[in-house]
């Protein structure tokens, strides 16, 4: 039992719990700079003239690191089961995981230290650079990158076929056009693919270049070419990424909407055309969102913080779930109040013409809104 709430305890340090704590903070830069000092020790060992006290130095400052990840490694394993009722199960599937194996080889280099100076030792050293894929673990963003990959990778793979068709079709024709003038330097289909991802990837290392006309102008034909083609996969990369931050964003607004409670009777279709009017907000304390006597053109809904309205004789404080802002909107008048944040607030803004829309379409929510309107402009003339 002790040993569980433990697991839980150090689970949650290490970010494998639900919620991100202080403590998973601080793991974090403890694990960021262990990986970088890894990187950076094993980029030193390179150096060709480094003393051989100080070769011994860097690679007992690598055997070190490599005992932190050891640590974790441990640790992990021993928190792989935290999920899963079946511990062997559990350990199998984290050890034989992407990462679990990532965490392992940066184990390895903590035989640096036994290690002479050769294949064996070199391979350490690259063990040491592998401890940059355990950023996956860390990086937030990373699942975003892996999820538009994968929701792109039918057009992604079209756009790679395209560019390796036109690759081997114009590196073979350079072949053809160039092989009599320049024997050595295209003496083979293959050799000539090395100027083709060259010049197409309009890198133009110069090391191959057409020398007759003809070659030539097709080689500035395929520059062109290969400008446009390049441009293709970050154009679906570009657009992949705003597709699924606007689909995220739209799921975070849908589910706040669902909570608010004015919208609670209308089911997931509904509610998604409402989500798809909103417009998220953030106003920071202290800010005026609504002053009194000016136009209205939009009303709000709390999705965080606290808003207070200064009506007489006591202001009235509004929160999460509420909405402000309707009167004037009814009414079609000017504000009858100022409206200020009180903490950072998070708001959907539903402006006028969506607004009127959405309480044609809605009788009922039409019905609320004018009845909590009446009521808050009550307690407004009895002040
Ligand atoms: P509106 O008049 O458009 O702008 C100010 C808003 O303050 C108003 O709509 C209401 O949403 C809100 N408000 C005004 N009076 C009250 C009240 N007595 N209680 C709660 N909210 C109010």
């Amino acid at each position: 039992m002790r040993s569980l709430s433990m697991r839980s305890a150090v689970s949650e340090f290490m970010g494998v719990g639900e919620s991100p704590t202080l403590g998973f903070f601080a793991y974090r830069l403890i694990a960021i700079v262990a990986i970088l000092l890894s990187v950076t020790l094993a980029a030193l060992s390179t150096l060709p003239d480094i003393a051989p006290g100080d070769r011994v130095l860097i690679d007992r400052a690598g055997a070190f690191v490599a005992a932190i990840f050891a640590l974790e490694y441990a640790v992990r394993l021993w928190l792989a089961p935290q999920f899963q009722p079946d511990d062997r199960a559990a350990r199998r599937h984290y050890a034989l995981g992407f990462l679990g194996l990532v965490d392992f080889v940066s184990v390895l280099p903590l035989l640096l230290v036994l290690t002479p100076a050769g294949f064996s030792h070199d391979l350490l050293i690259f063990a040491q650079l592998l401890a940059l894929m355990k950023l996956a673990r860390l990086a937030t963003g990373l699942p975003l990158i892996v999820t538009v990959l994968r929701n792109e990778a039918r057009s992604l793979l079209a756009a790679l076929l395209a560019m390796l068709v036109v690759l081997v079709l114009a590196s073979s024709i350079m072949y053809f056009l160039e092989r009599t003038v320049q024997p050595q330097s295209f003496s083979s289909i293959p050799r000539a693919l090395w100027w083709g991802i060259v010049t197409m990837g309009t890198v133009g290392y110069g090391d191959m270049v057409p020398m007759t006309p003809l070659g030539r102008f097709f080689g500035g034909f395929i520059i062109l070419l290969g400008v446009a083609l390049f441009a293709v996969p970050a154009g679906i990369l570009a657009t992949g990424f705003a597709d699924e931050v606007r689909r995220r964003d739209f799921v975070v607004t849908w589910h706040a909407v669902a909570r608010v409670p004015l919208f609670s009777g209308l089911d997931a279709s509904r509610i998604a055309a409402i989500a798809r009017l909103l417009k998220p907000q953030i106003v920071p304390v202290r800010q005026v969102v609504i002053r009194r006597g000016e136009p209205a053109d939009a009303m709000f809904f709390i999705m965080e913080g606290e808003v207070e309205v200064d009506v007489l004789p006591n202001p009235v404080r509004l929160g999460k779930g509420q909405f402000f802002g309707e009167i004037a909107l009814v009414m079609e008048g000017p504000r009858t109040a100022t409206v200020t944040a009180i903490t950072e607030t998070r708001l959907l803004a539903l402006d006028r013409a969506d607004f009127h829309r959405l309480i044609e379409q809605h009788p009922e929510i039409k019905t609320s809104i004018e009845k909590i309107a009446a009521e808050r402009l009550r307690g407004q003339t009895k002040a």
